[in-house]
């Protein structure tokens, strides 16, 4: 299975060493390399894999399914939207360091970062993202293109909303939801549900306005 990484720059990087992880564990795959709209990459090498072109040169490339190393949000939903509607198949990114309940779902397009645990019913829709050591408890939901940062701890039935952004070392108390598109700031404690497109943090969290 030929993969091409859509976006070359930390986060990108990410994901091609989580993708590089599991072909160690004898994962069947090749990493053909990165797309990257940034023109002083083009033609460069980054983790030893080529830089091969510009987002948009994807449909000259080989390849059998790509994945979307691009940490905002919005800009990684409106990739996904385009290349699913252009017919594209997503990998799914799970380092091998994680920790999943025999029942968790995880969906297309979806990573899944070192030291991930997901504990049983989780459910990780397509194009999220499970960062650095962050946790999400039973019966745990991530939507689509949402991202929970590196150290977040979510507890059981948490809910986060399409896009949400769930800032680094931040936790939510069990069954909260939290809504599309909102971001909770690094370190907050989520103890009552956060408001679509809203901004929280602190300890409990409160509005940022
Ligand atoms: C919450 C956050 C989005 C606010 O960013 P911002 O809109 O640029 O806001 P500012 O830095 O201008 O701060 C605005 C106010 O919010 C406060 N604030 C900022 N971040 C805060 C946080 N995490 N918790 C509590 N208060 C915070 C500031 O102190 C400031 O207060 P003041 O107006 O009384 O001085 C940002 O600080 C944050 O925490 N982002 C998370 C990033 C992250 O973890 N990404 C994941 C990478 S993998």
């Amino acid at each position: 299975m030929k993969i091409i990484v859509m976006g070359a720059s930390g986060h990108g990087q990410v994901v091609a060493d989580v993708l590089f992880q599991m072909w160690t564990k004898g994962r069947e795959m090749e990493i053909v390399g990165f797309l990257d709209d940034e023109a002083a990459l083009a033609g460069t090498r980054v983790l030893g894999l080529p830089v091969l072109g510009k987002l948009a040169d994807l449909p000259a490339m080989p390849h059998d399914c790509v994945i979307l190393g691009i940490g905002d949000n919005a800009v990684r939903a409106r990739l996904f939207n385009e290349l699913t509607s252009a017919g594209k198949r997503f990998a799914t990114a799970i380092h091998p360091s994680a920790v999943l309940a025999p029942d968790v779902v995880i969906s297309p397009g979806a990573v899944l970062c070192a030291g991930v645990v997901i504990n049983t019913g989780g459910l990780v829709r397509e194009n999220a993202i499970l960062n650095t050591c962050a946790s999400l408890d039973h019966h745990g939901e991530l939507a689509q293109h949402s991202h929970v940062a590196p150290g977040v701890h979510l507890a059981g039935n948490v809910r986060v909303g399409e896009g949400a952004l769930i800032g680094i070392g931040a936790c939510a108390v069990p069954g909260v939801t939290i809504g599309a598109w909102s971001v909770v700031g690094a370190g907050a404690a989520v103890t009552q549900d956060v408001p679509e497109r809203a901004t929280v943090g602190g300890v409990p969290a409160r509005n940022l306005g």
